[in-house]
Formats: structure tokens, C-alpha cells, sequence
């Protein structure tokens, strides 16, 4: 089984007080942080992007930066966000013809690469080169551009037929809606890094929250 791994998103933190938010996530037990790109194409929002995660990595020099780049070209930002501290690099599928030399692109720069899938994207666009390639899989379980969003559970059967066909050695990511109320469906399912927003950073305790997600994986 594969560790978990809590990546609260920082789009439900008090952006005007970015860095601080991220040490206080870190002292209540987060492993990553998640940062959502969105560049208002491949989404209708803009939240961050590489100039403001090189201030928090210069504020926050001990995090891990989980970058969701929900952008149109994801090839474009990669020595930005490189640059700026990002660890891991996750673009989507729907933005590019062929996620491989996106991946191999990632990792020149030094970063892990994940590749998402959106809610309409099917399973079987992961092809076994493509789990081969990347570090991580995210399974979306919202539409991707907002948070505070629905979950749908039904996007987690994608992570049971990852799972059964790949295997285990891979991270699989969920992200979107997700809080004690249904991480148990979610570690069932196989997922094993756990992105939460709303959940955490709008709980009076989140060190509880983030020990209750992180249990379910792990038990
Ligand atoms: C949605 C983002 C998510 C979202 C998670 O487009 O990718 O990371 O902010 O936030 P919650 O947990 O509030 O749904
Ligand atoms: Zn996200």
C-alpha cells in the first residue's frame, strides 16, 4: 500500500497571508501544499503563478510545492515554476496531444511529474507509458476551477481500475471536495495523496482533520 500524503490546497487559505498559512498548515501535519495555477484558459479563473510560489518558497524554504498547472499550455510554465521551487509538476491531459514529452520536460528541470485527469476524461487515457513516465496520477473528483466544489464520488471507480491495472508503486492523487466525510471512499478506492481545501483550512482544528485523512490511507 502506498503512504499517504496530505496536500491541504492553499486556494481555501487566507491568500493575503499566503506564507504564514502554509507554516501554520505544516505545523498542523501537512506533508505537501497544494498551489492551483490557473491561468484563465484552460480554466475561467486565474489564481496564482511562478512569482508569487517563489515568494513562498523563499518564505516557506522547507515546503514541498504540489503544482496543479490547470493552464492551456503546460509546457510553457516549466522552468518558471522550476525556478520559483516547485517539486512536483502536475498538468492535465485534456491540455496537451501527447502528455510524454511534457513529462520528460519536467524532469529535465528537476521536478516529479503528475499527470491529471478531469472528471469526462476516462482511465484509459493513463496508457501504461504514461504511468510508466510520470510519478503520480491525479484523479480529479471535481471539474477543475474552483474550490469549496461537490465531490463526485463516481470519478473515484478511475482509481480502482488504476489500481488494478498499474498497480501500486505509483502516487495516486484525489483532488476536489474531499474531507473526513468521505476519505474512507477514497483510500478504499486506492488513492493514497489526499488534496484538501475547504475541509482543513476552515476547520478549528486541522491538525485533527489532516490526522483523520491521513489515518484512513493508512489503516
Ligand atoms: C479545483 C482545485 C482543487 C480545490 C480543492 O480546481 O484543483 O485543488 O481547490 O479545494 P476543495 O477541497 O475545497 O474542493
Ligand atoms: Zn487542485
Amino acid at each position: 500500500m502506498a503512504k499517504a500524503i496530505i496536500s491541504p490546497s492553499v486556494l481555501a487559505s487566507d491568500l493575503s497571508n499566503l506564507t504564514a498559512e502554509c507554516k501554520r498548515m505544516i505545523a498542523e501535519g501537512a506533508d505537501w501544499l497544494h498551489m492551483d495555477v490557473m491561468d484563465g484558459h484552460f480554466v475561467p479563473n486565474i489564481t496564482m503563478g511562478a512569482p508569487i510560489l517563489s515568494c513562498v518558497k523563499k518564505g516557506v524554504p522547507e515546503i514541498f510545492m504540489d503544482c496543479h498547472m490547470m493552464v492551456e499550455d503546460p509546457i510553457k510554465w516549466v522552468p518558471q515554476v522550476a525556478e520559483a521551487g516547485g517539486k512536483l509538476y502536475t498538468f492535465h491531459f485534456e491540455a496537451v496531444a501527447d502528455p510524454l514529452p511534457v513529462i520528460k520536460h519536467i524532469h529535465a528541470h528537476g521536478m516529479l511529474a503528475g499527470l491529471a485527469i478531469s472528471p469526462q476524461t476516462p482511465s484509459t487515457a493513463i496508457t501504461q507509458q504514461a504511468w510508466d513516465a510520470a510519478d503520480m496520477i491525479l484523479v480529479m473528483t471535481v471539474h477543475p476551477g474552483k474550490g469549496g466544489q461537490k465531490f463526485m464520488p463516481e470519478c473515484l471507480e478511475k482509481v480502482k481500475e488504476l489500481r488494478e491495472r498499474y498497480g501500486w508503486e505509483k502516487d495516486v492523487e484525489v483532488d476536489g471536495g474531499i474531507g473526513p466525510g468521505n476519505i474512507c471512499q477514497c483510500a478504499k478506492a486506492g488513492s493514497n495523496v489526499i488534496v484538501a481545501g475547504t475541509s482543513v483550512f476552515t476547520a478549528s482544528n486541522p491538525s485533527d482533520v489532516i490526522g483523520q485523512l491521513r489515518k484512513a490511507v493508512d489503516d
